[in-house]
């Protein structure tokens, strides 16, 4: 049923007690943001973490108010946001004046427009990527998922976004340095409150981590920033973007390229790390998954063009990115009071809003615990409220990347799923580490095996 957004009278937050959230969430992070969610039935309730004290965001209406309705009242800044700013300073991923030159400058490289026209150089790079599998399958031996997925998505990315200006031997050093960035924030993002002079665990990995990624980037700004080329890729339009006053400073392309080598491989080869132990434990999925692209790709290779032939493929990818939103949880800061949900929200206040806790409540999904790709199909998706579903956030912030991840992650699981057939995979069951961003806390491997077809 719909409910006000801006609901009367105005009430306190319910709010969920310091002494029930804090064992609950040092004994099992993952449980206690699910329980907290299923607790606050869609109402606006407030999180006791002792001196910090954040609104949780879940019902869809409020949700579309906050990202898109009034979005410019929920800023991206705060202290959760406090830990990225080290990583991403002003760029795409920030927010006012700086991150809307930056989404203008980048956003054409985006569009689904565009990103179709890069679709068969996209594809050539998975192929090539996918044949690194080979050996290993050859031979029956276990394959590290997530470094598996990293290696082929860095080098789609690398080479169609970035336009082979970052060597491999430099994006392999990138992989694990991100990483650990993901890993490490997490205790500022649980104690938002510890000034950064107080040392806390994760502070070293992180500074060690942002010292490997500049060591990349920042040669890198300063090999093209004077003498941009003319390619359409991410380091060239970002070097060719004048203000009036000039070119752009070389802190700018710095920020907005970490910002962009960020979210484009890291979130790609996460959310597909996830898709494996997903397929072990539904052989019915992964059966119907096989069938439907050796009907449609046969021997290979996958081409752009067979995805329209593909949609229970589509629907796979959906699901695994209802289950396992890489960006579990996104924070706000309330920039001028305002009732929400009934609820009065103070300017200078953080919420949070989280596609892992909302796509996982039982008030806007039929057991949402449940792998089931079905639920993505037209006839079953009908009447579903579009922020029921937001993997990719909304409104003026939504995901850039999002076309490039749909089309790159269909390619990758077309392509891998024509070429070989999974032996086993371990863990059956994944579960996730809190971070940055939502990844397994097991080292997830399989084993294939090459389809011989005559
Ligand atoms: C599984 C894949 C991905 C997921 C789940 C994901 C999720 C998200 C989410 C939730 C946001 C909104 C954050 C907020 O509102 O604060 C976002 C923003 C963003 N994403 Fe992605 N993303 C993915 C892949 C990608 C890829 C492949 C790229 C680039 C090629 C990308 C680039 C960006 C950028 C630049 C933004 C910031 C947009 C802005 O604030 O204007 N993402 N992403």
């Amino acid at each position: 049923m719909p409910i006000d957004v801006d609901a009367n009278p105005i009430r306190q937050a319910r709010t969920l007690p310091l002494r029930q959230v804090l064992p609950a969430i040092l004994r099992d992070p993952v449980g206690a943001v699910l329980e907290i969610g299923r607790e606050s039935g869609g109402d606006v309730v407030r999180v006791n973490l002792g001196p910090f004290r954040p609104y949780l965001i879940t019902h869809p209406d409020h949700l579309q108010h906050v990202l898109r309705g009034n979005s410019v009242n929920y800023r991206r800044d705060g202290v959760l946001w406090k830990p990225l700013h080290r990583l991403f300073g002003e760029s795409v991923m920030s927010d006012g004046p700086a991150w809307e030159q930056s989404r203008k400058v980048l956003q054409p490289v985006f569009t689904a427009k565009n990103v179709e026209t890069l679709a068969d150089r996209m594809a050539e790079a998975v192929g090539e990527g996918i044949g690194e599998l080979a050996p290993p399958a050859e031979s029956g031996l276990p394959i590290d998922v997530s470094a598996a997925m990293a290696r082929i998505v860095n080098r789609v990315v690398m080479r169609i976004f970035f336009g082979d200006k970052i060597d491999m031997a430099d994006a392999e050093r990138l992989a694990p340095a991100f990483d650990a960035v993901g890993t490490s924030v997490i205790f500022r993002y649980l104690l938002p409150f510890v000034p950064y002079r107080v040392p806390l665990p994760g502070d070293r990995a992180f500074r060690n981590a942002l010292r490997t990624i500049d060591e990349v980037v920042v040669p890198l700004v300063d090999r093209h920033r004077d003498r941009p080329d003319d390619g359409d890729d991410i380091v060239s339009v970002l070097c060719r973007a004048g203000d009036a006053g000039g070119g752009p400073s070389a802190r700018w392309v710095r920020d907005n390229l970490v910002a962009m080598l960020a979210t484009a491989t890291e979130t790609t080869a996460g959310a597909l790390t996830w898709l494996w132990p997903l397929l072990g434990a539904h052989p019915e999925v992964a059966a119907r998954l096989r069938q439907e692209i050796g009907l449609v790709v046969g021997n290979g290779p996958v081409r752009p063009a067979h995805l329209a032939d593909l949609p229970y493929t589509k629907q796979v990818v959906q699901e695994l990115l209802r289950l396992f939103p890489v960006g579990w949880l996104f924070p706000r800061m309330v920039v001028e009071p305002e009732p929400l949900g009934g609820v009065l929200l103070k300017k200078g206040e953080t919420i949070v809003v989280s596609p892992f806790i909302t796509h996982r409540m039982e008030a806007f999904w039929e057991r949402p615990e449940e792998f089931d790709p079905g639920r993505f199909s037209g006839r079953r998706s009908t009447g579903r409220h579009r922020y029921a579903y937001f993997p990719f956030g909304g409104g003026p912030h939504q995901c850039l990347g999002m076309h490039v991840f749909m089309l790159e992650a269909q390619l990758i699981i077309a392509g891998i799923l024509s070429r070989y057939e999974i032996l086993s995979c371990s863990p059956e069951v994944a579960t996730p580490q809190m971070g940055a961003s939502l990844r397994p806390r097991q080292r997830v491997e399989i084993t294939l095996r090459p389809i011989r077809r005559t």
